[in-house]
């Protein structure tokens, strides 16, 4: 079931940086992390102006946001490893630091689900990213 469930994950995401990753559950971290990116294109746009503003649409991203980075710190716990992994050992080196930096993302977007204005969306958009950065800067090839 598991391995039915990978498919077709790889089947609606063709040619991503994961494609090739044998280990699930970095292919689970992944994909956490490619669905967050998911949501924070979804909003960009909205911020940006380039798609209409949509106050519950954006909220609701925020809201899967805020889900999928609580779930970031469980799905990392292990020191799972695979070739195609861009996570550093770091991680597993001071994990408390990496659980902050999780948490920050998830009250960021907490925070965004009750945007009401684009302007709004674009102040939560640009904490957000910050986030996102600073763990990326320190755990990520
Ligand atoms: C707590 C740390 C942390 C935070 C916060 C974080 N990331 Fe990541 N992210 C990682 C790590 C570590 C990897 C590499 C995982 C791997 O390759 O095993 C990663 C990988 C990714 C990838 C590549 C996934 C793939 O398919 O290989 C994307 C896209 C991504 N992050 C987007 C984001 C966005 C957008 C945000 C902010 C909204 C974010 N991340 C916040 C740690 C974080």
């Amino acid at each position: 079931m598991k391995r039915l469930a990978l498919l077709l994950c790889l089947a609606a995401t063709a040619a991503l940086a994961h494609q090739g990753v044998q280990n699930p559950a970095v292919m689970a971290r992944m994909h956490a992390m490619k669905d967050i990116a998911g949501q924070m294109k979804l909003l960009g746009g909205m911020a940006k102006g380039a798609t209409a503003f949509d106050a519950s649409a954006a909220q609701a991203a925020a809201a899967v946001i805020t889900q999928k980075a609580a779930a970031t710190k469980d799905l990392f716990r292990a020191q799972e490893d695979d070739p195609k992994s861009e996570a550093l050992p770091a991680i597993w080196a001071d994990y408390a630091d990496f659980e902050a930096k999780a948490d920050a993302l998830t009250q960021a977007a907490q925070a965004a689900t009750t945007v009401a204005t684009a302007e709004e969306l674009a102040a939560a958009m640009s904490a957000l990213g910050a986030t996102c950065r600073d763990c990326h800067r320190a755990y990520r090839e």
